[in-house]
């Protein structure tokens, strides 16, 4: 036990640890432990957690160290910082006038045709400058850490050509130096084919001899991503390109399955990707093949809502077949522009039918796992970062279900205080 404990929260009516049983994301019936301790501390040292556990147990371990700092969480909700394995947070700016005109008919893909979707973002971000490009993505990232999103994956894809993906993996990874939150990068140059390519192949050879070695070189990502889908990049397309990512040493990943069943899954499994994301339309034997394997799905409710679609990916199938399952928002311009994780987790729960135990530890451990940080964040345990939140609610399960109003209150990230927002008496039903 360190002879200082830098923080010492106490008085958490529920602490929701996400702590699992067994290594790896959780699964089935597993994925419906949150974990819950009543009357719960957590004692912090050095950025990490120490101890997390019944108070009597934390006070006991932590014997006679001193304590710079004492929070009382006052009987309210304490989990672990949310993580959103997939956001593509760095662009220009939003696309409201498109979410108009989807509520009005229009429909995706004519919006892209028109020039609209991501190529209108794509020209923004190419004439951006990169400190700019910086300093709109920070503002956002701000707003993400104050509503509990302690790490967060973000994709390039908006430049599609060398020098603007290399300009957006700069901006990500100074987003990582220069925030508070834990950023993971993935290139994402097969985001679309760029205007200036009329043939997909000279595009695809852009991407796999020139972008794959030179981001590999510059060290600026982790994993690879590819957008698996009908006009867009076809599952052969898809599996070279993630085939010259593995070999460059990058982690993969699939936006697989979203608009139409390729058989983007069954490929994310056969390959051993991390995680195929989207995942709206896939097949029963997409299912299976996510089952038998380490894949992680990686669900993004927030995407169907604000395409003001019904597809959302069969989620319970999912869990019940034993698909380890994540959820993000897929923070983005366009189909998905908003950044707050408890919405995305109250229309998992409204919507997809997951119980808030399965949202929150899809959102919390799983999603840990899906970015290749399962072992250092994603839930309240000795040893882990010290990231967690302290909710204005006396039952976890408020989370999901009183969504739209701003609950977090405190906001730890590697043991410092970087929201504290009063709860005022006369505000604050807890204990009420
Ligand atoms: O994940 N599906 C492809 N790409 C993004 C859309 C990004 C955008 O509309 O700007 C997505 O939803
Ligand atoms: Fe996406």
């Amino acid at each position: 036990m360190p002879q200082t404990i830098d923080l010492l929260l106490c008085g958490a009516g529920q602490l929701v640890t996400c702590r699992g049983s067994e290594k790896g994301p959780k699964r089935g019936r597993n994925l419906s432990d949150p974990g819950i301790v009543f009357d719960g501390a957590i004692a912090v040292s050095g950025g990490a957690v120490v101890l997390a556990g019944a108070r009597a147990k934390v006070e006991r371990g932590i014997g006679g160290a001193d304590v710079s700092r004492t929070i009382d969480a006052g009987g309210r909700v304490v989990l672990p910082g949310w993580v959103d394995p997939h956001t593509h947070a760095v662009f220009s700016r939003y696309r409201a006038d498109e979410y108009e005109a989807r509520i009005r008919g229009e429909g995706y893909l004519e919006i892209e045709r028109r020039g609209g979707g991501i190529r209108r973002t794509v020209r923004e971000v190419r004439e951006m400058d990169e400190e700019r490009l910086f300093e709109v993505s920070r503002r956002r990232l701000a707003k993400m850490l104050e509503s509990g999103t302690t790490t967060i994956e973000i994709k390039s894809g908006y430049g599609l050509d060398i020098e603007a993906e290399l300009k957006m993996l700069r901006v990500i990874a100074r987003l990582g130096r220069e925030t508070p939150l834990d950023v993971v990068a993935t290139f994402m140059g097969a985001h679309q084919r760029p205007p200036e390519f009329d043939d997909e192949k000279a595009y695809l050879r852009v991407v796999i001899d020139e972008m794959i070695p030179a981001v590999a070189r510059k060290k600026l990502a982790e994993f690879i991503d590819v957008f698996c889908e009908k006009g867009v990049f076809g599952v052969e397309e898809t599996r070279e390109i993630l085939e010259a990512g593995r070999s460059a040493g990058f982690g993969l990943k699939v936006h697989a399955d979203e608009i139409t069943p390729m058989g983007g899954a069954e490929l994310a499994a056969r390959m051993g990707a991390i995680s195929a994301e989207h995942l709206t339309k896939i097949s029963p034997a997409g299912i299976r093949a996510l089952a038998e394997s380490d894949t992680i799905a990686v669900l993004l409710p927030s995407t169907t809502f604000a395409l003001g679609s019904r597809d959302f990916a069969p989620a319970r199938e999912m869990i019940e077949r034993g698909v380890a399952v994540a959820i993000a928002t897929d923070f983005n311009p366009g189909s998905s522009p908003s950044c707050s994780m408890p919405l995305a987790i109250a229309i998992a729960c409204s919507q997809m039918r997951m119980t808030p135990a399965e949202a929150i530890n899809a959102a919390t451990i799983n999603a840990a796992y899906a970015v290749g940080r399962g072992a250092e964040a994603g839930s309240l345990e000795k040893g882990k970062k010290a990231d967690f939140v302290v909710y204005d609610v006396e039952d976890y399960r408020e989370i999901p279900s009183r969504a739209g109003a701003d609950h977090a209150i405190t906001v730890v990230k590697n043991g410092a205080i970087v929201r504290e927002r009063p709860a005022f008496e006369t505000a604050s039903e807890v204990g009420f």
